[in-house]
């Protein structure tokens, strides 16, 4: 059976965005919604898995969307929702939370890192996280998920639970009239360059929502003077830029500082390094941080638009879950029969 070509991603609304989320996933949304069928979702479900004061859930689930909507997503075109409001997806991540092994769920590195010392003190929700992900993917039956580095063990742990529930009900799959799997194998889209945006003080951390340090991480609502600040700040090394893109192993600073702006023009590491190598961060910053401004600024504008308009965002949000639940439904429908529920 071949599976319609079908794209999900979400973002979590546990703080302000930043360069690393338009980076590695925002940006990278837009033309799937030429080629596929596309759901991107603000996934408030995942958010309250650490405690979000409820007036802040509020405002950066508006600002995600309004974050989709400047960059380009189109609400005609791809289907623009909340998670909440599609209560299918709890309801498959407890069948989820039924199929995966702990043993799977206590390998995943993301919530050891953020457990850490404190796991005994951690919601119960932060542990079950990556099957309510697996969920929301395979509600839609997506074949395909971009996001950054950090989410791919997710996506692995998905393929599992694909896998096992395809294996453990084959014949109510095979009854219900499917011919092979009930779930597709769903494919992580993560390439290109800025998969790993990492922070402007220290190159062997992600950026991050959470991060304490201001001065590290790049939001997208940050205004040009605050975006030229952080960049001139920003931790690089002595050494001025090398040729190609080779030159940048051993130098982490200096290899996120390119792939941003890689990222950011378009280019690949070796077009930016045959303009900029040789030369110092004198050069390279100032240029830099114009075109962070350039790229960014016209997107915050519109944000700023759009969060102030909650009538339309409702109004969006509203349609979007309508029309993702016109495709959850009959999936979960199939789903309880397959596992034996009575109607
Ligand atoms: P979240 O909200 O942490 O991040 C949203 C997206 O941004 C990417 N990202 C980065 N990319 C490059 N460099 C960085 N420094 C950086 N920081 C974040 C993430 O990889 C992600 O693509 N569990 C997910 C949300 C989620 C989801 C899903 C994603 C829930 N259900 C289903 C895809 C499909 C998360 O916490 O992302």
């Amino acid at each position: 059976m071949t599976f319609t070509p079908r794209v999900f991603s979400g973002i979590k609304p546990s703080g302000d965005l930043h360069l690393g989320n338009y980076l590695g996933a925002i940006r990278r949304f837009v033309p799937l919604q030429d080629t596929h069928e596309t759901l991107y979702c603000v996934v408030d479900m995942h958010a309250i898995t650490v405690w979000q004061a409820p007036e802040d859930l509020k405002r950066w689930t508006y600002e995600i969307a309004a974050a989709y909507i400047a960059s380009g997503l189109d609400p005609g075109k791809s289907i623009i929702f909340n998670q909440s409001q599609v209560m299918e997806h709890a309801e498959l991540s407890w069948i989820f939370n039924c199929v995966a092994r702990m043993g799977w769920m206590e390998r995943m590195t993301q919530f050891k890192d953020k457990a850490g010392e404190n796991s005994e003190n951690v919601s119960l929700g932060l542990f079950a996280y990556p099957s309510l992900m697996a969920a929301d993917i395979l509600l839609y039956k997506a074949t395909g998920v971009p996001v950054g580095d950090d989410q791919k063990q997710h996506l692995e742990l998905t393929r599992d639970i694909a896998k096992k529930f395809n294996h453990d009900f084959r014949k109510q799959i095979k009854d219900l009239g499917f011919e092979e799997e009930f779930f597709p194998i769903t494919e992580t889209l993560a390439t290109g360059p800025a998969m790993r945006v990492k922070s402007l003080k220290d190159g062997t951390r992600k950026m991050s929502k959470s991060d304490a340090s201001d001065t590290s991480t790049i939001y997208m609502m940050d205004d040009a003077g605050t975006i030229a600040r952080k960049i001139k700040r920003a931790t690089s090394d002595a050494a001025p830029l090398p040729e190609t893109a080779q030159g940048l192993a051993g130098r982490a600073e200096a290899e996120n500082l390119v792939g941003i702006f890689a990222a950011l023009s378009n280019r690949s590491l070796d077009d930016v390094l045959g303009e900029f190598g040789g030369r110092g961060w004198g050069a390279f910053k100032p240029a830099l941080a114009d075109l962070a401004v350039a790229v960014l600024a016209p997107i915050a504008g519109e944000m700023a638009r759009l969060v102030g308009d909650r009538s339309e965002m409702d109004t969006i949000l509203r349609d979007g879950a309508d029309r993702a639940r016109a495709i959850a439904q009959p999936t979960m429908d199939q789903v309880r029969r397959i596992v034996g529920f009575i109607r």
